[in-house]
């Protein structure tokens, strides 16, 4: 049976679609991540070549729809309309690059969603019964009594209808055994794997009751072509768009949209609703003799404080809201970074701001920043020819070929996270490749030859990471290509061509401009929101170890020797320098204004010979928190930056990575 489904695999070509969402109020950010994490992949899939088409739209039938309309003194029609508009209006806001949107409510879509009903009765696969059953309306979903949980509704919780009526019903059950055993032979099928066993044991193994396809108690929906007093059950109208969106099934021929991009490589769905994509809708495209979609994924939910957030709970976050106050890019980064993707992830404003701050603004901003400084006043703002590359740049250069293949096999598994995590690794050791390659040291030697090999393999950097954030960030790659003084739109060439090291014109003159992503200061952005008043958590304030040391034979204090709790008693902290400058008549000495976690202070360094104030704004380095305050020049010092080394080679003691000012260091 299996052999009689067209199979052919079409290379180089990716379908992919989101959830058509009910356009009952407007989304919210849980319904943002889903199409933002499609729209990544679509960016991803075209910048690599294929031929994409990316699909979204929304669900407008269904009682539900027809309540909420009601109860605002709404014809259905007119209320879904301005719903969509907005859902249409947040989308260009995220800037989603979808190739259509279909709404259920459309002639194309109803039209064809007849022609498929029909079919399906006149072939036997639909039949006219009487149905009885619980029904729970948010959902949109049948139970039967054993699948209830505690007499609610399995999946959301609340209360189910009881009801009785003549219904049509779908003979899903003649096609179970096909589908299972097309499951067992297609592990990709539906991931991540956890949703497809859950799939098996709690549905197909059970056994597969005929579906009810068409309802009486409610009017808001498609009419059953043949018995007008039947309107099509939500699901069966809602699967489908898939194929009507392609022109199914009146526009088939060879050069239609259908034989262009059917199946589908990817419905990306929520975790809910897989159950609808993996069995109900299989089933009716084995009835309509069309292959099966590649991939079905089922990604977690965002939730907020424990619970997930819905329309019906009122516990929303506005994307727009966000966007407004803390950029696309920025929102669509913490989207797409924070929560690795198929599993749940706890939304968060703090989280946000904490992502704007480190990794935006420090580690990406910070490195453009930086190294246009320098080309500006090391190279008169042109990029200089770079001569032989040594170890330090062998090694970032193979970091970029790495990043690459990596950025590669994560997005073949879906892992757009994992992506991004690769490509600010990257950024990472970019600006680690500046503190040891110390273009300022070559500037004072007059190495000018290996200095522009430097500034050159910095500028570089930026320009292939900037490509590969291409898929993911819509407006700071533009803006970063026009600050190293290229055409945006030349430079925005695709990822496999475009991650080539090398392709940066020496000679270039860089423009440097507005910071790529300002810090945001969280107290005040939670007060313009009106973010609940919630604190940020309390960082746990690192307290001195107060372990015994292990009374062993060697432990006995020597001159040399001290116990560990004497050791115990030097507070060392992760500080962050927020700002450092020269002080006034005192050449050796820097001030630096620290952040310890919640504490912020001054420190006075005898490092200006060796750091450059600039190079360490955004640094965390180590301090001495418990050391007695003291003046030095008369500038007060709130504790001891630790370095090391000495003469013309001295260095500040970093943490290896990120781990957050206010750490205890032990
Ligand atoms: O279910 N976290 O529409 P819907 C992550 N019309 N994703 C979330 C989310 C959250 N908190 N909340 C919603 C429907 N989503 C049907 C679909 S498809 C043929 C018909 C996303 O408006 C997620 O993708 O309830 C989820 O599956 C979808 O929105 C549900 O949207
Ligand atoms: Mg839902």
């Amino acid at each position: 049976m299996l052999s009689t489904f067209k199979e052919e695999i079409n290379v180089g070509k990716f379908y992919i679609t989101t959830p058509i969402y009910y356009p009952s109020d407007n989304l919210h950010i849980g319904h943002a991540y889903t199409t933002v994490v499609a729209d990544a992949l679509a960016r991803y899939h075209r910048l690599m070549g294929e031929d994409v088409y990316f699909l979204t739209g929304t669900d407008e039938h269904g009682q539900k729809i027809q309540r909420r309309a009601a109860a605002v003194g709404k014809e259905p029609q007119a209320f879904v309309d301005e719903i969509v508009a907005n859902i249409k209006k947040l989308w260009k806001t995220l800037a989603i690059s979808n190739d259509d949107f279909i709404r259920t409510t459309e002639p194309r879509h109803t039209e064809r969603v007849q022609q498929i009903f029909q079919r399906l009765y006149e072939q036997g696969d639909i039949y006219k019964s009487e149905y009885e059953g619980l029904y729970c309306t948010p959902c949109e979903a049948f139970w039967l009594e054993r699948q209830l949980v505690d007499g609610k509704c399995p999946d959301c919780g609340r209360e189910v209808e009881r009801v009785q009526e003549e219904s049509y019903f779908f003979r899903t059950s003649k096609y179970a055994d096909r589908l299972m055993a097309h499951i067992e032979a297609h592990p990709e099928f539906i991931q991540p794997v956890s949703r497809k066993n859950e799939m098996i044991n709690n549905f197909l193994r059970p056994g597969l009751e005929d579906l009810c396809v068409s309802r009486t108690t409610f009017s808001w929906g498609i009419p059953v072509p043949f018995d007008p007093k039947h309107v099509i059950y939500v699901w069966l109208d809602a699967l489908t768009n898939y194929i009507t969106a392609l022109g199914y099934p009146d526009q088939v021929g060879s050069d239609s949209l259908f034989a262009r991009f059917w199946p589908a490589e990817l419905h990306l769905v929520g975790k809910e609703i897989v159950r609808f994509h993996t069995i109900i809708w299989p089933i009716i495209l084995m009835a309509l003799d069309l292959p099966l979609p590649k991939q079905v994924f089922g990604h977690g939910w965002l939730v907020l404080d424990g619970g997930k957030m819905s329309k019906s709970k009122g516990n929303v976050v506005d994307p727009v809201v966000l966007v407004g106050k803390y950029g696309l890019d920025a929102i669509r980064y913490y989207l797409l970074r924070e929560v690795a993707f198929g599993a749940d992830g706890i939304y968060s404003e703090e989280a946000l701001v904490l992502r704007i701050n480190t990794d935006l603004a420090n580690d990406l901003g910070n490195l453009l920043h930086r190294t246009l400084s320098m080309v500006e006043k090391f190279a008169d703002g042109v990029v200089p020819v770079p001569g032989a590359y040594g170890p330090l740049e062998k090694a970032l250069i193979n970091e970029a070929d790495e990043t690459w293949q990596a950025v590669q096999e994560h997005m073949e598994k879906l892992e757009v996270s994992g992506a991004l995590t690769a490509i600010f690794h990257l950024i990472g050791r970019a600006n680690k490749y500046i503190d040891e390659a110390a273009p300022w040291s070559l500037n004072k030697q007059g190495n000018h030859e290996r200095l522009g090999t430097v500034l050159y393999t910095m500028v570089e950097v930026i320009r292939v990471s900037a490509v590969l954030l291409s898929p993911y960030l819509v407006e700071s790659p533009a803006r970063i290509f026009a600050q190293l003084g290229l055409d945006p739109e030349a430079a925005a060439i695709g990822l496999e061509a475009g991650s080539k090291w090398g392709l940066y014109p020496a000679g270039t003159k860089v423009r440097k401009g507005e910071p790529l992503f300002p810090r945001i200061d969280w107290e005040e952005a939670a007060e313009v929101t009106g973010v609940k008043k919630e604190a940020p958590p309390e960082k746990p304030v690192p307290q001195a170890t107060t372990k015994k040391a292990e009374p062993t034979a060697t432990a006995a204090t020597t001159q040399e020797q001290i116990t560990i709790d004497e050791f115990a008693k030097i507070d060392l902290r992760v500080a962050k320098v927020l700002t450092a400058e020269k002080i006034e008549g005192a050449d050796k000495l820097l001030r630096l204004q620290v952040r310890l976690g919640e504490e912020e202070r001054q420190i006075v360094a005898g490092i200006a010979r060796y750091y450059q104030p600039d190079e360490l704004v955004g640094k965390e380095i180590v301090v001495v928190a418990n050391l007695k305050p003291a003046k030095l020049r008369g500038v007060l010092s709130q504790g001891m930056v630790l370095a090391a080394g000495d003469g013309d080679n001295l260095a500040l003691v970093m943490p290896e990575k990120t781990v957050g000012d206010g750490a205890e260091v032990r």
